[in-house]
């Protein structure tokens, strides 16, 4: 079988260095790579470096010495799977976004007809730049797959959204993206809604009560909706992860804020997956902040409201997908939950288990949509447990939703 084959785009930030233990791992993985460097990536790291461990030329112009009618980017581009481009720049994301086409890259990436995953690193204040998020949205909305940025300590010594994404994870998203076949875009012209985290309901001005919900799974459930078609809108709690590039992103703090948004957005809607966590009692606060040198104090808990059951006068033909956390008789218990809300879909999370759920990377769940066997997903990463909903959601969603889907309306609003 011919072994997959990736150009590794690599541009000028200091996480080029881990560029190279990138290539290596395509290498070992038996990918064909060929690295392109930037003028920028050059500053930062030799092309020698790459050609040694691709065995292949590595191009920065388009000025080759080659006297072939045909040109390298469009030999290349008709000859490669994927391409992948780490570290990406704010200004590699915007030549992109913009189709400049001033040195190798950018020029082969206009000829490029595969999928492209591009894994950026910079300055949490580049990456939250307007501008920069703007080109983002654009290349997302495009179809170009992102893999982080992550938190963590930064080049200049700060502490932000901005690290490239380790090597071994760009890898696995390369894997996952070549997996995929283009018919795999089987959710476009679907509007889903989703919600993820942890809400906080204050105490006093400077305290709140908040639950361990990371917002991963409902980050996973967004990304992987956006990268199969549909036009997504991710209603978050605090939770420091960065907003995905190419999907609609609003936060909100309290379960009465979540509310105000599901409100609006929930008529709006063909399906909404209620991930986030939301209080189930709300404290009684104290406007003033509460003082230790007063002593003792008692906290009042009132039961708050339950969002998603409120939502139930106005549901048309939006599919509801719940989640549950439960420590026991998981089916029994989920199913209940599920027609209690008036949801279609309950996905159960088995919070007794310390290695999968609130803060894991990886996720074990039971999917119980109403009239079919209940399915487990063995335990996975969070982004494919998101697509094992996703394809249960496709075959539970009503007829309407899917004539409207055929029909070609309404459009979708990214
Ligand atoms: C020391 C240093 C580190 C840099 N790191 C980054 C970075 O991590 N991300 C980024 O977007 N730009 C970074 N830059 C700026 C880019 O190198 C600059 O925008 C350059 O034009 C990028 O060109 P390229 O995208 O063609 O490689 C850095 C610049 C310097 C001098």
């Amino acid at each position: 079988m011919q072994p997959p084959r990736v150009v590794l785009g690599v541009s000028g930030g200091i996480a080029a260095y881990k560029a190279a233990e990138l290539c290596r791992a395509f290498v070992r993985e038996g990918f064909e790579v060929h690295p392109v460097l930037t003028r920028g990536a050059r500053e930062f790291v030799s092309p020698l470096t790459f050609a040694v461990l691709s065995g292949r030329e590595v191009p920065t112009e388009v000025w080759g010495d080659r006297h072939s009618p045909a040109v390298l980017h469009v030999e290349l581009a008709d000859a490669t799977d994927l391409l992948v481009v780490a570290p990406a720049t704010a200004h590699t994301l915007a030549r992109f976004a913009h189709g400049l086409a001033d040195d190798f890259l950018t020029t082969y990436f206009l000829s490029h007809r595969g999928p492209v995953l591009v894994a950026p690193a910079m300055e949490s204040a580049m990456w939250a730049h307007p501008a920069v998020r703007a080109n983002c949205d654009l290349l997302a909305a495009r179809g170009a797959r992102f893999v982080g940025p992550a938190s963590g300590f930064l080049a200049s010594g700060h502490e932000g959204v901005g690290r490239m994404a380790e090597p071994e994870e760009i890898l696995a998203a390369a894997r996952a993206l070549l997996a995929r076949t283009p018919a795999s875009r089987d959710m476009e012209r679907l509007r889903i809604l989703v919600t993820a985290g942890p809400t906080r309901e204050p105490v006093d001005p400077v305290r709140f009560l908040s639950n361990r919900s990371s917002g991963r799974m409902g980050y996973a459930l967004a990304e992987a909706a956006r990268d199969r078609g549909a036009a997504v809108t991710l209603l978050s709690g605090p939770t420091g992860l960065p907003a995905p590039p190419g999907v609609r992103f609003a936060s909100f703090e309290t379960s009465a804020d979540l509310h105000g948004l599901l409100v609006r957005e929930f008529p709006e809607c063909d399906a909404l997956a209620m991930a986030a966590a939301v209080a189930d009692f709300i404290p009684e606060a104290s406007a003033e902040r509460l003082h230790r040198q007063d002593g003792d104090a008692t906290l009042r808990l009132a039961a708050g409201r339950d969002v998603l059951a409120s939502l139930r006068p106005l549901k048309r033909e939006q599919v509801v997908i719940a989640f549950a956390a439960e420590t026991e008789d998981l089916e029994r218990r989920g199913a209940a939950k599920r027609d209690a809300k008036g949801a279609d879909l309950i996905v159960i999370n088995d919070v007794g288990r310390g290695d999968i759920g609130f803060e894991s990377p990886d996720n074990e769940v039971v999917i119980l949509a109403k009239g079919e066997p209940a399915r487990v997903v063995s335990r996975r990463p969070k982004r494919e447990v998101a697509d094992a909903i996703w394809d249960a959601f496709l075959k539970a969603r009503p007829e309407a939703v899917a004539a409207r889907e055929l029909s070609g309306a309404p459009e979708s609003r990214r």
